[in-house]
């Protein structure tokens, strides 16, 4: 009997898998890991379903769910705390608490949609800040080749843009259960992006007198207003990744257009590349706000591709790959989704 997952995914989409399991602890995901080896079938992990496209009707495997709950101080000093925190924990949960207690630098990642563990595996992030920053380790258990429990320092992780170990190397192979994270109890407001900043200032907060819970307010504030409900419109965040580019592609592409917005890239990437907004290259192709059948470009935030109610997977892709074509045609860049694709 195929299992539905249209409650495990935010796009909305009615598709369905061979089976589903959760476990609630390490000695259950030992046990489930040991079932997944022996087993000859294909299996997914998914937290809330908040960054991927079930592509086809049925998806041929299993989809595992990691449900284990908790957040416990681990070590304390005057400064810092480290914490660690089940992998099911829901995300925003996750930062009300530790901006609850004083233990700060997760407030701008505030109201990001997903649980915790794949906020590790996809290195989230919002308003100049990411988790990897503040992940000191991420544990675990292989599935292949054998099943062991192991846990995986943060040196080890390779934290990059929307990236780590855990999408490349350890994908299909090992299941997450807990994440530790260092958290700072002297609250330094992150307040790089333009559009925080105003948002206090039109409280008549300043930069100096801004409290986290303030800061965490109004990053919500924000996102409700630019990014749609997936409880209401299915979608799943950002569709796209914003494109790194060599500095004279984006040069050329000024001449043009004056009002080519640029950001520097992640310390990763070599020198003489710029990131563009992907939001910015499908508006100029005209997409913003637009449909393609049932799946739709959100006209505030045109990043955000939407299931405007009966989309399939395939209606989505068929949008994002028009999408691709005009943005590839008209500015020579290739967009890659940061939606996982399931097929
Ligand atoms: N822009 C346009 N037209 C629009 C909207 C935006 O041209 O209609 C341009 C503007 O130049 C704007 C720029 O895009 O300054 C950037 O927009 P925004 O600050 O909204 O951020 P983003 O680059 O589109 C990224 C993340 C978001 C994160 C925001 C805020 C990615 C793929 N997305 O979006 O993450 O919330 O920054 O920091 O990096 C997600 O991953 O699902 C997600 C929502």
């Amino acid at each position: 009997m195929p299992y539905s997952l249209y409650h495990h995914n935010t796009f909305g989409i009615h598709a369905t898998c061979d089976g589903f399991a959760e476990y609630h602890s390490q000695e259950e995901c030992l046990q489930l890991a040991e079932q997944l080896r022996q087993s000859q079938q294909a299996w997914l992990p998914i937290g809330r379903g908040s960054n991927l496209l079930f592509v086809a009707p049925h998806y041929a495997g299993y989809i595992v769910h990691n449900a284990i709950k908790g957040i416990e101080c681990m070590e304390e000093s005057n400064d810092e705390v480290v914490v660690r925190i089940g992998g099911g924990e829901i995300w925003d949960n996750v930062v009300e608490h530790c901006v609850e207690q004083g233990w700060y630098g997760l407030e701008n990642l505030s109201l990001i949609p997903g649980e915790v563990g794949a906020a590790a595996v996809q290195n989230i992030g919002a308003y100049g800040e990411e988790v990897g920053i503040h992940i000191v380790r991420v544990e675990g258990v292989y599935v292949l080749p054998e099943v062991k429990a192991a846990t995986i320092e943060r040196d080890a992780c390779q934290y990059a843009y929307r990236s780590s170990i855990f999408k490349h190397d350890l994908k299909d192979v090992f299941l997450v259960t807990h994440v530790w994270l260092r958290l700072s109890k002297n609250f330094v407001p992150k307040l790089t992006h333009k559009a925080i900043v105003s948002r206090l200032a039109g409280k008549g907060i300043t930069p100096q007198e801004v409290t986290a819970t303030e800061l965490r307010r109004s990053i919500i504030e924000i996102r409700q207003e630019k990014l749609p409900d997936p409880e209401v419109t299915g979608n799943a965040g950002s569709f796209f990744m914003n494109p790194v580019v060599p500095e004279a592609l984006a040069d050329s592409i000024r001449a043009q257009y004056p009002d080519l917005p640029c950001y520097p890239c992640p310390s990763d990437t070599e020198e003489g590349y710029v990131k563009i907004p992907a939001a910015w290259l499908i508006e100029k192709c005209g997409w913003k706000g637009k449909s393609l059948g049932p799946a739709g470009v959100n006209p505030l935030q045109p990043l955000v591709l939407t299931n405007n109610g009966t989309a399939t997977g395939a209606d989505i892709v068929a949008l994002a790959n028009a999408i691709q074509h005009d943005v590839k045609q008209k500015f020579s860049i290739e967009l890659h989704p940061e939606v996982r694709y399931i097929s």
